[in-house]
Parts: C-alpha cells; sequence; structure tokens
C-alpha cells in the first residue's frame, strides 16, 4: 500500500498505522480480534490490498501478486480496475447516491428491471424485486411465491447453498457448519442434488432411469406434495461445483409443476453469463417461475434481483429493502449488460471455459487423485479423491492443495464442497492467462502429493 492510502487511514483516526505495520500476520490478527468472521481460512489467505488490482491480478499487503481464479467468488464480472467501467463510473460521478430504490420510483432501476427481465428465460409477464445481496435475491423470490400461493413448504436439494439468512438459510444445506443449531425458517423437503459422479442411486448418467427424480416423486408422496417451490441451482456452486444432467433438471421441474408448484433457479452463482447463457438454467432447457441473481449485475457492487411472474406480491408493502437499485448502481448494472452484449462475453466465456476444462481434463489424465473435472463456461470445478476407483473423498489433499496454490504457486483459488476446488474467474481471464493458473495448479498438486 502506497503512503498516500496510509496516510487516509492515518486521517481517519488510526495514527498506529504505517508502513511498518503492513504485514500480513500482523493485520491477520487485528482482523481475528476484530471481525466476527471470515469464511476462508486464515491459515491460507493474506491480507488483501484494498488499493491495488488490475484484471485478475490482486495483492497482499506485503505486495505480492496473485492471479485470482476465483473472480471475487464469481462477483467481479470484468476483474479489478476494468478501464471502461472505471470510465463510466466517473462519468456518473454526480447521480446521487442513495435514493431508497422500493420507497419511490426512479428512471435507473425502472430500466434496470427491463433489462433484467429481458435477459432472464420466458416470455411471460415479468416483475422484479432489487436486494443488496444473493440470499436476498432467493429470499424475494420464496416470499413472492408464498405470497401467490396458499402453500408454504419448499423442496430444495442436497447439498446446496443459497445464502445463510433467514428463509435462504433453510434452503441451503451444503456444510453443517452454515446450519446447525439455526431454526429452520420455512419447511423444506429435502432431495439429493443430480450430482452423477457420486450417484446415490448408485446409477451410470448415460445409462440411468433418473432415479433421482423418481427421489423427489417419492418424497412427495410420503411428505405431501404441497409445496409452493422447487428451489435448485442450475449448477450446485458452494456444494462442490457439480454439473446436473439436463434430463433431471428437466425432470425435476416436470414433477413440481406436476403438483402445481413453482420452479425457481439460483443464478446468483452461475447466473449472469457465467455459463455462455444469461442464465445457467438455459444449459438445462428449462424456462423457470423465479429467478435470482446477484453478484456479478453489480460488478463487485452489492446488487442482486428476484424475478418471478406480474404481480409477483399481492400488494404494495409486501416486501422491502431500504438500499436497493440505488441509481448508480442501477446504472451501473445497466452499463454490464450492455457491454457484456457489445463484447461478445456469453462466446467468450463459453469459449474460456470450453479450453478451461479442456486443460483442466490433462490434470485428471495426469493425477490419480483427479477424480473428476467438470463445468459449464467459466463455472469449473475439480473433485480430489484418494484414487479414481474407490473415489474416497481426499478432503485433507484438497485443503493442502489450496493452500500450496495461494502460498507457493500463488494462485488465488478457494474449494467447494468437501473436497474439490473450483474455478470462477472473471469474463476478461484470457487463454494465457488459464494456461499460466492450469500451470500454477499443476505444480500445487504435485508439491502436495510429494
Ligand atoms: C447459488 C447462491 N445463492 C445464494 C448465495 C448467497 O449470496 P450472498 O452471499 O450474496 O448472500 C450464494 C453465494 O455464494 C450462491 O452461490
Amino acid at each position: 500500500m502506497d503512503d498516500k492510502h496510509i496516510q487516509i487511514l492515518k486521517d481517519l483516526g488510526f495514527g498506529d498505522i504505517s508502513s511498518k505495520t503492513m504485514s500480513n500476520e500482523y493485520w491477520k490478527n487485528r482482523a481475528a480480534e476484530a471481525l466476527a468472521i471470515t469464511t476462508q481460512e486464515r491459515d491460507v489467505f493474506g491480507c488483501l490490498d484494498h488499493t491495488r488490482g488490475d484484471g485478475v491480478r490482486i495483492y497482499d499487503i506485503e505486495g505480492t501478486e496473485y492471479l485470482d481464479v476465483t473472480g471475487g467468488v464469481a462477483v467481479r464480472a470484468f476483474g479489478l480496475r476494468y478501464k471502461p467501467f472505471l470510465d463510466f463510473e466517473a462519468s456518473i460521478s454526480d447521480v446521487v447516491s442513495e435514493l431508497p430504490g422500493m420507497d419511490f420510483d426512479a428512471i435507473p432501476q425502472t430500466l434496470l428491471a427491463e433489462r433484467v427481465a429481458k435477459i432472464t428465460p420466458g416470455t411471460f409477464k415479468k416483475r422484479v424485486v432489487f436486494t443488496t445481496s444473493g440470499a436476498r435475491a432467493v429470499e424475494g423470490c420464496m416470499k413472492s411465491a408464498m405470497d401467490l400461493s396458499s402453500r408454504r413448504r419448499f423442496v430444495a436439494f442436497r447439498p446446496a447453498f443459497h445464502g445463510r439468512t433467514g428463509y435462504a438459510l433453510a434452503l441451503t444445506a451444503s456444510n453443517a457448519m452454515h446450519k446447525s443449531g439455526f431454526p429452520q425458517g420455512v419447511d423444506v423437503i429435502r432431495v439429493p442434488y443430480p450430482y452423477c459422479y457420486r450417484c446415490p442411486y448408485g446409477q451410470e448418467v448415460e445409462s440411468c432411469n433418473l432415479e433421482c427424480v423418481e427421489g423427489l416423486v417419492y418424497a412427495l408422496q410420503v411428505e405431501g406434495n404441497d409445496i409452493v417451490m422447487t428451489v435448485m441451482e442450475p449448477i450446485c456452486g458452494e456444494g462442490g461445483l457439480i454439473v446436473p444432467p439436463a434430463k433431471a433438471v428437466k425432470g425435476m421441474y416436470d414433477v413440481t409443476k406436476e403438483v402445481g408448484a413453482y420452479f425457481m433457479s439460483d443464478e446468483v452463482q452461475a447466473g449472469m453469463g457465467r455459463t455462455g447463457k444469461w442464465c445457467a438454467i438455459e444449459n438445462h432447457g428449462v424456462v423457470p417461475d423465479f429467478v435470482s441473481i446477484a453478484k456479478a449485475l453489480g460488478g463487485g457492487y452489492p446488487m442482486g434481483a428476484s424475478i418471478g411472474p406480474a404481480p409477483m406480491f399481492t400488494g404494495p408493502s409486501r416486501h422491502s429493502e431500504t438500499f436497493s437499485a440505488e441509481p448508480k448502481l442501477s446504472l451501473l448494472a445497466l452499463w454490464i449488460i450492455k457491454h457484456m452484449e457489445d463484447g461478445g462475453f456469453l462466446k467468450k466465456n463459453a469459449e474460456n471455459g470450453a479450453y478451461l476444462m479442456k486443460r483442466l481434463n490433462e490434470l485428471k489424465d495426469k493425477y490419480e487423485v483427479v477424480g473428476d473435472v467438470r463445468g459449464i463456461g467459466l463455472m469449473v470445478g475439480v473433485e480430489f479423491v484418494k484414487s479414481k476407483k474407490t473415489k474416497e473423498k481426499a478432503r485433507d489433499l484438497r485443503y493442502r492443495i489450496v493452500k500450496n496454490a495461494v502460498q507457493k504457486q500463488k494462485l488465488w483459488m478457494i474449494g467447494a464442497g468437501q473436497n474439490c476446488v473450483r474455478f470462477t474467474p472473471s469474463y476478461i481471464i484470457t487463454k494465457a492467462n488459464i494456461d499460466d493458473a492450469v500451470d500454477r495448479f499443476d505444480k500445487a498438486i504435485a508439491q502436495s502429493l510429494s
């Protein structure tokens, strides 16, 4: 961090801060004393320098440069300090920042709602509610579905991640740490996610009879089919980067429709063009009633949206969030959508994603411990096993690989599920960056095994 930014902190009342305190250990210790939570392990990651970054390069406060393949966990659509984005942001610096989006009308949020409705599947009449997080984008859909129906029970999957607040947490089931001890906000019928590498029904995807869909039929028979909505991630992200086969997603959709319920695609991580389609569910040929988006929609700022069938809510004030769709953030989101269209990013994401998969599959051929490589577009996961034959989960190895990747190879990456890692890079990643990332990842695996 340069002197200017150190001085800014001093001017904010922190006279104890100087270039001498710019060490990862110092700030990690200080953070641990002040912050209640960090979701990623402090023994793996350094303290990020909030004043530096460029594209897919991020820095810790000791000045170490990393190649980032997390994209801020799918948030930074165009990476860090993307010049066209910064230029547009500067051009709207005189726009007012705080106009409560759900209390009064303003032009940017109306236009954004129109755009967002257009980029989500289905030509039916939609409405949009803006939010400041992914979990709330999920909850906006859940509340709307309950408001439009007299039913209250949901179908969700295991694993699944839909956020850590209230109703969204009730749908989440990817890590006991998120759930244990907290009461269930809504009633959930839980069925296994279509996870073909570890099919809970012992089937092979090519020859199966969609036993997972039959599992949902059976669950509704024995638990009751008075469900309001099935909520599904089109690619299970946090739970282990699992790509379901289209036929299973279609099957879950059909069963949901047969019992007169809504179907929702939680696109918070996989949406916004990451997979080469605006919504990842389009890869499965299903048109959901509800869609939640967030993360890349704000390009780094908190912006989410719940999209559902009109009228969404039975009356005014049935739902609200003060800090939603502020004018500046709405304009930025509009710019992101337009820039993605003008720059052909959907196509680029599909192509670069295919290249990333190809390169990672080389590692699958090379290492016995790389059990599976799966993904669509720029959402790709690698699952580690003790051996390809037994498929026993290699949890410790995964931890060592991520640690080695970050600390030794300077590859900023995170895990998913119990024994997987995920690649959700920014859309500006190049083939050269991908080669570099895979080479570093290769070294991390090799060194973690020896
Ligand atoms: C599919 C999905 N839904 C919801 C969420 C929750 O988003 P947020 O952390 O912004 O509340 C996430 C976050 O990773 C997610 O991946």
